[in-house]
């Protein structure tokens, strides 16, 4: 899935990569954090953009299990990247 953003087309995975998420997801597996393809298939059929850029940004645990995802401020990643990643993760 390719976006414009300005004059590069940056892929969800990308965002995501420079904004320090891929130190705890990766796509098929677990590691700190779920597997992407876990989120995705959860969500499957829902809207959760707008839900999931509120856990994101604010952090949080329980869904998955104890370990919490530490907060991501918009200095870490603004709110259109996150938008173009969860919407990615989603479609997964
Ligand atoms: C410090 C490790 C860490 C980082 C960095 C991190 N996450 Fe997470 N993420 C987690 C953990 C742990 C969970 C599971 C939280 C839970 O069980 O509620 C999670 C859950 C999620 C979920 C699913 C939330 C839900 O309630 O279903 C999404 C989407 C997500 N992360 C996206 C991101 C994005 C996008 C970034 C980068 C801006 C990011 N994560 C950075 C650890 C991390």
């Amino acid at each position: 899935m390719l976006l414009s953003l300005g004059a590069h087309a940056v892929t969800g995975e990308e965002v995501m990569t420079k904004a320090g998420c891929m130190a705890c997801h990766a796509k098929d597996k677990k590691l700190v954090g779920p597997a992407l393809k876990d989120v995705a298939a959860k969500y499957k059929g829902q809207d959760v953009v707008a839900k999931l850029m509120a856990k994101v940004r604010a952090g949080g645990s329980g869904v998955y299990g104890p370990i919490p995802m530490s907060p991501n401020p918009p200095g870490k990643i603004s709110d259109a990247d996150l938008k173009s990643a969860i919407e990615w993760v989603l479609k997964l």
